[in-house]
């Protein structure tokens, strides 16, 4: 059986829990390639509501095993705190149905602390991170003075790997950026006993994953963030510190491009964005106020992990191009079309126009896509709920239009329609 792939074709955000959730009925095993506990993934079933930062969004399926490979990074805090939530409402988090890479690294409050104090310098500048230590903790990783998951096996060697790695944090958090230095002993016992709980769920997961795939169990990779958050492919410097593409789901899991079936991209109806940076489709106003919500309803537009307002704007296929060339995308999800439900028209930006020059593709450089205005075709609304619609040829002729047309235009089948937060609210279209 192949590993398929889940991937944010937007700035994240775009339904990857749920769509995950979904095809996880199907999957042996769901595996969290990328990203860390910056991520936050929404799974509905019924009244049951999951918010899932770092646990892949297969754990609610007690026939799946979960795997958090090596290409995250774990806050442990945030992790046991996290599988200790899920077991209080009777999900299975041992070690049987979640697993941790041992090559995976481990994000400390130095890593929070170095967020924190290198957004506030940053001043007007900041990315708008989640403060989760994602950057520091990948920035570790490169500079090859990082700490990973594998040392929860050997406590001795665990305490003096974390007390050097807080004694040089604390050079750099004192004398550089004013801070009070943390408590290496302190950190130190905290991972001690973090790592007597975490110890058990160690695996190499790149074996793991191989061996099922061998065994022809199904593999299902989630992705978290998105393409333009992609380090290399997102928006430069407004992204992610991590490879949330295509390319990364193999590095973050150990296999080769071989063993991949279907890549699926999950693009919301609209854009979204949080954090900083251009954002050419950008809307404010009533429109935005429209297709953001209140905060009235669970899914409106307000961060997961920070609760921040999202940005919101017209659907982009410039970006949803760049996606589809970035990740070889086989087919796409799209998800939250009931929000544009009574909308009378609906933009949809086909390219970008710059100084009277029409381009196509993305730009690379930010000070050019600042200045990209896009171009629009305007698509016929519908006014009908379409919340309860589970059959594709129920849909308003407008809405099965918008899909058709979203289809056409990036030359990706679409299978998965979403019409609302909840597993079941779900059209799959032949
Ligand atoms: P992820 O990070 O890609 O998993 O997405 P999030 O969970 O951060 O954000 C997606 C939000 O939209 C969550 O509140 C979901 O419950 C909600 N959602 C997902 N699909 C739909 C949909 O089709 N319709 C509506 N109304 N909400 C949805
Ligand atoms: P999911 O998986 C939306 C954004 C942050 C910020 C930038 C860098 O839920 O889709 P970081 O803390 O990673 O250094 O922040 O990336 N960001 C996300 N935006 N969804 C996410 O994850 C995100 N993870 C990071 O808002 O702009
Ligand atoms: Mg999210």
């Amino acid at each position: 059986m192949p590993l398929n792939i889940i991937i944010g074709a937007q700035w994240g955000d775009e339904g990857k829990g749920r769509i995950t959730d979904l095809l996880a009925a199907k999957a042996d095993v769901v595996a969290r390639y990328s990203g860390g506990d910056n991520a936050g993934h929404t799974v509905t079933i019924g009244a049951d509501v999951f918010k899932l930062h770092l646990i892949p969004s297969g754990i609610i399926h007690d026939t799946v095993a979960c795997i958090i490979g090596n290409g995250v990074v774990i806050n442990p805090k945030v992790l046991l705190h996290e599988m200790d939530a899920l077991a209080a409402r009777g999900v299975d988090v041992s070690p049987a149905c979640l697993q941790i890479s041992r090559r995976a690294h481990l994000i400390t409050p130095a890593h929070i602390a170095l967020d924190k104090a290198k957004e506030m310098q940053r001043g007007a500048e900041a990315i708008g991170t989640t403060l989760r230590g994602i950057g520091p903790a990948y920035t570790d990783k490169i500079s090859r003075t990082g700490i990973r998951a594998g040392l929860f096996a050997d406590p001795e060697e665990l305490a003096e790997a974390i007390q050097a790695h807080v004694e040089a944090h604390n050079e750099v958090l004192t004398k550089i950026y004013n801070m009070e230095p943390l408590d290496a002993n302190v950190v130190a016992a905290d991972f001690a006993a973090y790592a007597q709980r975490l110890a058990p769920h160690l695996v190499d997961s790149g074996v793991v994953i191989d061996e099922a795939l061998r065994n022809g169990r199904s593999v299902l990779a989630e992705g978290a963030q998105g393409t333009l958050l992609d380090i290399d492919h997102g928006t430069y410097p407004f992204v992610t510190s991590s490879a949330p593409t295509a390319g990364g789901a193999l590095t973050g899991l150990g296999v080769g491009p071989k063993v991949v079936g279907e890549i699926m991209g999950v693009a919301k109806a609209f854009t979204t964005r949080v954090g900083s940076g251009p954002f050419p489709t950008e809307l404010d106003g009533d429109m935005a106020m429209r297709l953001r919500g209140t905060g009235a309803n669970p899914w409106d537009e307000y961060g997961t992990t920070t609760g921040r307002p999202r940005r919101v704007g017209w659907l982009d296929m410039v970006i949803l191009r760049h996606a589809h060339r970035v990740n070889s995308l086989t087919e796409l999800a799209l998800t939250k079309l009931d929000i544009l439900s009574g909308i009378p028209e609906i933009k949809v930006c086909v390219g970008y126009e710059i100084d009277g020059v029409r381009i196509d593709y993305f730009p690379s450089d930010l000070r050019t896509l600042a200045r990209c205005q896009p171009i629009y075709d305007t698509l016929p609304g519908w006014q009908e709920d379409i919340m309860d619609v589970r059959d594709f040829a129920q849909l308003p002729a407008n809405a099965q239009a918008y899909v058709n047309y979203v289809s056409e235009q990036l030359g990706v089948p679409i299978p998965i329609i979403s019409v609302g937060p909840g597993r079941a609210q779900t059209i799959l279209k032949g």
